[in-house]
């Protein structure tokens, strides 16, 4: 957050900085096409152009040399009008190839001065040069000025088309061929490279006695030349050599004329620094002519200082400038550092100030930040103070609940100790006697042993918990030992149905076992099996010999352990999301640290069923002598053989030729086989007993329609609480009073049995007698209220003593009776039929409301409908009769006598 803070400040800067020393472009670019440098007087245009554009700081001028090729020339200007120059200047080489490039540039908008030399075409912005023609006529005035009779002359024209040499020509043809004094003996033509020297020579030579006054060069280059040509041949002094262009400097025009070389110069301006001026005025859209002309002169001796004087004038001034320039150019430079440097110490300035601030800024945020963080801190420590202390309260609150239920649990194993040993006795004494008291005998004893071991786990928990078991292991035959413990459990196989086995392909294998803490981890394992087993599964033991080890395996046919859960199945208060018993969660937890204590392994898999498989290392090697202790070999079972098997519930199976029509019937939910057999033994005297482990009990009570439910909560399928709901909101079933019998006291399923329309809610362990009280007063008020119903059968609308249900089911019953009153044959069935139900339920139901069959109910209705008839209508007994549904009526006489004490006329009569 700050680094991004900073990095925006930087950026911040920058872009000031950057926009500071932005400049916008404003340059006025001028482009000359030079035709070629290669002489000096075009070497001089370029330098006063050149010295003339720096006078202006914001002329940018850009010089292409055309090397004496006019296709070049061509290329240069084609350039200069791509890259889109202001202005150019053409000093061109050949009047006519350039015409098409020159108009190109004016069509798009770029104005075209030319320099020095003309073109075939008028198509240009402006002309600006000396008169050429002037030029002519001034050497040939100088030439016919001579006093001599006749004056013999010679012509030696430039090399090339351009217009000076025609105009030169024109101008000097002009003078001389009008005075008869002047004799032109030859009229040469140039070359490119100046003078063409052998011909020259050869002119000199060929004139015979002739003398050449005169010889007129179109510049002074080719003059000074030819003066070199008369001199090797002794002859320089017979001729006067005139040259063009006037050049100052040390190779010039005018230094020649001082010198005596040539007789005189024409001077020729090159127009380099007026034509910059001209361009400028022209780009400020002032009007300038269309021609400028320079003015020219003739030098010779008289005047070569003067000019000299007045041109080295010039050029020192052009210097002076030139300096001027350069040292304004390096002031700009300098200034233009500075500025850059001032400006750079100005935002690094503010970036230094900025940064200092948000550091004050960041310094005060941070002390405040710490000033918060030191009283979270103190109020995190004096939590977490209190936290210790209710921890320390809870740990010695908790160890002293602990020691109590200890304490508790070993207080309970003597009496529980003393009823089982009591228990045994009694069993010896009835065994003989075959007396049906051996049942309950058998199930005191076996539920007293199921609560010794579940009271025994509870603090070996506490034992293994604190870790003070101590391993006893001796040396047992692990079949032998596996038997024993299989024998305890063959009865409850044998009653379940349940093909449970014991597998040994070794019956003298000998293991180190601890047996006390074996038996315990056995026991576990079969309990949890025949637990979770259904009827009718499969049980089996293994015992598998390897080379080092010895593994047992415990496989059942039950419902087995979610595949998520398997991991936890070891922990201390497992229990799997599939399983409704009522389970501790610790034997597992034991069984584990039992088998550890062997330095053994136990584990699970869950594939159909549930398999737990123990590994017991072979020898006594991994065990210390410590933990290896003598002890007997096993001897037979000492728990009390109940050889009668009282508990055969095949014995106590309801047959539907059992059914007292008589008696009330009880539907009894329960899945613990002990509980619901004892309940049924109980109440068979007097009631028509139903049995459901919970699998089946909503069909079982629609098939039945009991008269009572005695219903358990924790079910395998459904739970008590909905199957309770189900029941109520059924109409065949909403009218049975039901008794949840649960083990859950807490006030919350208390709630929850209420609201699932339970009638009563009894906790175990219960009272037995309190249970069948109960029973009995539910089915004394159903009976009251059927009292009451029956009596008031016609106010049934008004009636709101029974169950919401109840009231729509009569009043739909009366009304379908109502409207088929008249109807004789109107059937039984054919009520069922209209209410949905089946002609048993509707039976039953009727009964159970108002004690007696439906058709007996049709009856009562018509008699007492008779009855309103007699008193209110004026019709007789016979259509009234029919009117009611009475076949005949005789037998309407008969019924209405039976039922009412008096017949339907003397009724009528006495009303
Ligand atoms: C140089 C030159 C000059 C002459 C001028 C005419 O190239 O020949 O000597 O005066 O060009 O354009």
């Amino acid at each position: 957050m700050h680094n991004r803070l900073s990095i925006y400040i930087v950026f911040f800067f920058i872009c000031f900085f950057l926009s500071c020393s932005y400049k916008g472009s404003d340059k006025i670019r001028i482009g000359f096409s030079q035709c070629t440098s290669n002489a000096d007087w075009r070497k001089s245009m370029n330098y006063s152009m050149k010295v003339q554009a720096s006078v202006y700081s914001n002329v940018d001028l850009s010089i292409y040399d055309g090397q004496d090729d006019p296709q070049n020339q061509i290329a240069d200007v084609e350039e200069m009008i791509k890259s889109e120059m202001d202005i150019i200047i053409i000093s061109p080489l050949e009047p006519e190839l350039i015409v098409d490039v020159v108009d190109k540039a004016m069509a798009s908008g770029i104005p075209v001065i030319l320099l020095d030399r003309k073109i075939n075409s008028n198509n240009f912005t402006a002309y600006l040069g000396a008169d050429n023609i002037e030029v002519g006529r001034n050497a040939g005035n100088y030439i016919v000025s001579s006093p001599n009779e006749n004056i013999n002359i010679i012509e030696v024209k430039g090399g090339d088309s351009s217009t000076p040499v025609s105009e030169r020509s024109l101008g000097f043809h002009q003078i001389i061929n009008s005075n008869p004094r002047a004799h032109l003996l030859k009229s040469l033509e140039g070359v490119n490279e100046g003078l063409p020297t052998e011909l020259f020579g050869k002119v000199l030579d060929s004139l015979g006695g002739e003398t050449i006054d005169y010889a007129y060069f179109f510049n002074d280059e080719m003059a000074i030349d030819a003066w070199k040509v008369a001199k090797e041949k002794g002859i320089e002094n017979d001729i006067k050599f005139i040259g063009v262009d006037g050049l100052n400097g040390p190779d010039g025009g005018i230094k020649m004329v001082q010198d005596g070389k040539l007789d005189a110069t024409l001077f020729y301006p090159t127009g380099g620094a007026e034509v910059i001026k001209l361009a400028l005025q022209i780009l400020n859209g002032e009007t300038v002519p269309k021609n400028t002309l320079l003015t020219t002169t003739v030098i010779d001796k008289f005047n070569a200082d003067i000019m000299q004087d007045q041109l080295n004038r010039v050029n020192q001034q052009q210097t002076e400038i030139e300096n001027q320039v350069i040292t304004i150019s390096e002031k700009e430079e300098l200034y233009a550092s500075q500025n850059v440097l001032l400006k750079a110490s100005l935002a690094f300035l503010i970036i230094i100030l900025s940064l200092t601030i948000y550091a004050i800024y960041s310094v005060i945020a941070i002390r405040k930040k710490n000033r918060q963080l030191e009283i979270t801190n103190a109020k995190i420590t004096i939590q977490r103070n209190q936290i210790e202390k209710i921890a320390n309260q809870v740990k010695v609150s908790n160890e002293a609940k602990l020691n109590f239920f200890t304490g508790l649990s070993h207080e309970f194993k003597t009496p529980i100790t003393l009823i089982l040993s009591s228990i045994e006795s009694i069993g010896d004494l009835i065994k003989d006697k075959g007396s049906k008291l051996g049942y309950e005998v058998e199930l005191i004893y076996n539920n007293s042993n199921r609560l010794l071991r579940l009271i025994n786990q509870l603090l070996d928990f506490r034992k293994s918990e604190e870790q003070k078991f101590q391993l006893k292991a001796s040396k047992t035959n692990i079949y032998t030992f596996s038997q024993k413990i299989f024998n305890d459990f063959k009865r409850e196989a044998k009653k379940r149905n349940i093909d449970f086995a014991l597998e040994s392909q070794n019956k003298e294998l000998n293991v180190f076992i601890d047996r006390n803490l074996m038996d315990k981890v056995y026991f576990n394992l079969l309990s949890n099996a025949f637990k979770f087993t259904p009827d009718n599964g499969k049980i089996r033991i293994k015992i598998i010999e390897n080379v080092n080890n010895v593994i047992i395996t415990f496989k059942d046919s039950g419902i087995g352990i979610p595949e998520k859960e398997i991991v936890n199945v070891f922990k201390p208060f497992f229990k799997g999301s599939n399983n409704r018993k009522n389970s501790s969660g610790i034997g597992l937890h034991l069984s584990k640290d039992f088998i550890e204590l062997h330095k053994g392994k136990i584990e699970v898999g869950s594939l159909k069923g549930a398999e737990f498989a123990i590994s017991l290392q072979k020898g006594s090697d991994h065990l210390s002598d410590k933990e290896i202790i003598e002890e007997q070999d096993i001897i037979g079972s000492d728990i009390i053989d109940f050889s009668i098997d009282y508990a055969d519930s095949a014995s106590y199976l309801i047959q539907d030729s059992d059914i007292d029509v008589e008696k009330y019937s009880v539907l009894i939910i329960e899945d613990n086989r002990d509980l619901s057999i004892f309940l049924k033994n109980k109440l068979i005297s007097e009631y028509n007993i139903y049995l459901s482990d919970g699998s089946d009990a909503v069909d079982k009570a629609f098939d039945n329609i009991p008269d009572i439910v005695i219903c358990d909560i924790n079910l395998p399928d459904k739970d008590g609480f909905e199957i309770c709901k189900i029941l109520k909101k059924d109409l065949r079933t909403s009218h049975i009073p039901t008794i949840i019998l649960t083990a859950m006291g807490d006030k919350e399923s208390y709630l929850k049995g209420l609201e699932s329309g339970a009638d009563l809610y009894l906790t175990k362990p219960f009272s037995y007698s309190i249970l069948i009280q109960s029973v009995k007063s539910l089915l004394y008020n159903r009976e009251n209220l059927r009292y009451y119903y029956t009596n008031n059968i016609h106010k049934i609308e008004e009636l709101d003593s029974f169950g919401n249900l109840e009231q729509v089911f009569m009043s739909k019953i009366n009304n379908i009776i109502e409207e088929n009153i008249d109807q004789s044959d109107f059937s039984v069935e054919e009520l069922s039929q209209l209410l949905n139900i089946s002609r048993v339920q509707l039976y039953r139901k009727v009964k159970a409301l108002l004690g007696m069959s439906v058709s007996e109910y049709i009856n009562s209705i018509r008699l007492n409908k008779a009855k309103i008839f007699l008193k209110e209508s004026s019709q007789n007994i016979s259509e009234i009769a029919y009117s009611v549904g009475f076949s005949s009526p005789g037998y309407f006489s008969t019924s209405f006598k039976n039922k009412y004490g008096v017949t339907p006329h003397n009724y009528r009569n006495n009303k």
